[in-house]
């Protein structure tokens, strides 16, 4: 089968294609034909540093998610022909990814797509989600979204930032979106913003122009770089979910959670690790009912084309999930 195999750390224009053989399957575990993929930032950072970690054992195949389907299920529940999401759990870095033509992955990181989600997306579309909902899924839970929040999502043009923002304007919540760049503000706009600013790393007093007492809610996107600015966003009983670290920074050096947390505000975190069958239902679920209409922003078909799609990825040009789609 074909694959891309990383070595070591390399550019986005060094990724290669390799022949290797279609991995044998085992006790627990599920041969998947690889239907598509989407490209994920952990990818990039893999790709960029992570893969000379201990941890990462390689030569490893990279991909942190995918839609296939089941041609060898082993012993697991699942059924040859089952239309399968694939995700996390150690996928692509501690176990081979989604980047080839068939990935052997855990029963447990494996959840069947219902039936109903089939009439009603297109496959591209189907592939656009897994990763991204759910971690935007995820973190509006973690926030406790409801109808009458205000909700300022930093980061809001990420693939992550523009799906959880469809999932809030279908909730009923007004959104405050951030960009750093001008040329994104009518995509924001036509995509369920109800309010953009523009993000210089400094926006508490933009958006208490919007709402002079705070919002309720905030999607840190950025992450560390800009929390102490988004936990100052916040009013009163208000609650910040730090799940992106588009900033570059992934810790905060010396936290001190009395100055970082306001008084009376909460801070939370959303992790994609840990899908639960149920979870992947209810987000599907939610998708569909409320008509939601995934973005992608570049489709691929051919695995050949890997380097690129990791190159558009870190220009930020992309304005939605960037995928792959192997199978006509
Ligand atoms: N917690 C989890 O389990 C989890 C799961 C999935 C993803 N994530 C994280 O969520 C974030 C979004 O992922 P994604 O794949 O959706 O990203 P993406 O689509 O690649 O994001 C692209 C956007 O990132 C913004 N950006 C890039 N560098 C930035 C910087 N230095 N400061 C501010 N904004 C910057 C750009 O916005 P503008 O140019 O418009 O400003 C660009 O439009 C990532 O940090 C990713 O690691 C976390």
């Amino acid at each position: 089968m074909k694959a891309v195999v990383l070595e070591k750390t390399c550019k986005a224009n060094e990724l290669e294609v390799s022949e290797v053989p279609i991995p044998e399957v085992k006790p627990d575990w599920v041969l998947v034909k690889v239907l598509g993929f989407g490209i994920n930032r952990a990818e990039i950072v893999l790709r960029d540093y992570e893969a000379d970690e201990d941890y990462i054992d390689l030569p490893v195949i990279p991909g942190i998610e995918c839609v296939g389907e089941v041609v060898n299920p082993s012993n697991s529940r699942f059924d040859e022909g089952d239309i399968v999401v694939g995700l996390m759990g150690g996928m692509g870095r501690s176990f081979d990814g989604s980047y080839a033509e068939y990935a052997l992955l855990p029963e447990k990181n494996l959840f069947k797509i219902p039936e109903c989600v089939f009439g009603y997306l297109l496959m591209e579309e189907i592939i656009s989600i897994p990763e991204t909902y759910f971690t935007a899924f995820g973190s509006i839970k973690s926030l406790k979204l409801n109808k009458d929040d205000v909700i300022l999502i930093r980061g809001a043009t990420s693939a992550a930032g523009l799906s959880a923002m469809q999932l809030a304007d279908a909730m009923g919540a007004t959104v405050i979106a951030t960009t750093r760049n001008e040329g994104k503000v009518a995509n924001l706009l036509s995509n369920g913003a109800n309010y953009v600013v523009i993000d210089d790393g400094n926006i508490e007093d933009k958006v208490k122009e919007i709402c002079p007492d705070g919002v309720e809610k905030v999607l840190e996107l950025v992450g560390p770089k800009t929390l102490q600015d988004s936990m100052n966003c916040l009013k009163k009983g208000g609650i910040c979910c730090n799940t992106g670290i588009l900033g570059g920074d992934e810790y905060i050096s010396e936290f001190d959670p009395i100055k970082l947390i306001p008084n009376d505000r909460y801070l939370t975190s959303f992790f994609s690790n840990y899908p639960t069958q149920e979870i992947i239902d209810e987000m599907f679920m939610f998708i569909v009912e409320n008509d939601i209409d995934p973005k992608i922003g570049k489709l691929f078909t051919d695995l050949e084309d890997i380097g690129h799609a990791h190159e558009l990825m870190e220009s930020n040009k992309a304005q939605g999930k960037i995928i792959f789609r192997l199978e006509k």
